[in-house]
């Protein structure tokens, strides 16, 4: 609780949640889920995402001691190694040449480790803003893949989207919840996590302008 007796998980939600809409309803994301681009989008969407979790995962293990932080670090959240399956899978097994991020995923990459390497509270901020993001809407992005681009159900292509260690997404998050409410900060502490939180949400944003720039849906 803070001093206002609003559970941090509570606070956290509520003030992202107008950049949430936004994110959900962004060009690129509203075209995707629409069925309205081809699966090259999907992929070099898949490919930023590849940018981002190497800087949450590379930077997760020397983080798990950490008080702060480090009770968030959980195995079973990793998806590095279901991205590089996927990404085999949507670009062939050289994949990795043909990888590019774009300027705004290196930003945002460049964040995520910034915060990793020097401030454990804007680390957590990422971490709830990507992975908490991925139980939940994940599922409905993962659902629109595979039947826009027929992708076996929780097959290659979509593995990024399946926990397969975390049988119930839900208690997860309500454990998730637990720890951002337990979380070792003073209110000032929070709103800063808070703060960092919106900067996540804008990040990703500019991912998506970017990606809907690339790929536009002709008229
Ligand atoms: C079309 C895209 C998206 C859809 C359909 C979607 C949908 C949802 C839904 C339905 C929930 C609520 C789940 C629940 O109450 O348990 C949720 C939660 C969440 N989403 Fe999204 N989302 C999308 C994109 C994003 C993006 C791009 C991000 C950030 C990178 C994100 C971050 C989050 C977070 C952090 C939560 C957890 C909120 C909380 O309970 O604290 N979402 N999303």
């Amino acid at each position: 609780m803070n001093s206002s007796g609003t559970p941090f998980s509570t606070l956290i939600r509520t003030a992202s949640h107008e950049q949430h809409v936004e994110a959900e309803t962004s060009t690129f994301m509203s075209d995707l889920l629409g069925g309205r681009l081809g699966v090259d989008a999907y992929a070099r969407y898949t490919e930023q995402l590849w940018f981002v979790y190497r800087a949450l995962e590379e930077g997760a293990e020397q983080l798990s001691g950490d008080p702060v932080a480090g009770p968030f670090i959980q195995p079973e959240l990793l998806r590095l190694a279901a991205l590089e399956r996927d990404l085999a899978h949507l670009r062939g097994g050289d994949w990795r040449a043909g990888l590019t991020a774009l300027p705004a995923t290196q930003e945002y990459a460049r964040r995520v480790t910034e915060c990793a390497l020097t401030w454990p509270g804007g680390y957590v901020a990422h971490h709830y803003t990507r992975y908490l993001g991925d139980l939940s809407g994940g599922q409905i992005i993962r659902d629109k893949a595979e039947k826009t681009w027929g992708f076996a159900r929780k097959g290659d292509g979509v593995r990024f989207y399946v926990f397969e260690r975390i049988a119930n997404p839900a208690a997860f998050k309500r454990g998730y919840r637990a720890l951002l409410d337990e979380v070792r900060a003073d209110d000032l502490e929070k709103q800063r996590i808070v703060a960092e939180c919106k900067r996540a949400f804008a990040l990703n944003s500019a991912v998506f302008s970017a990606l809907g720039e690339e790929f536009r849906v002709s008229a």
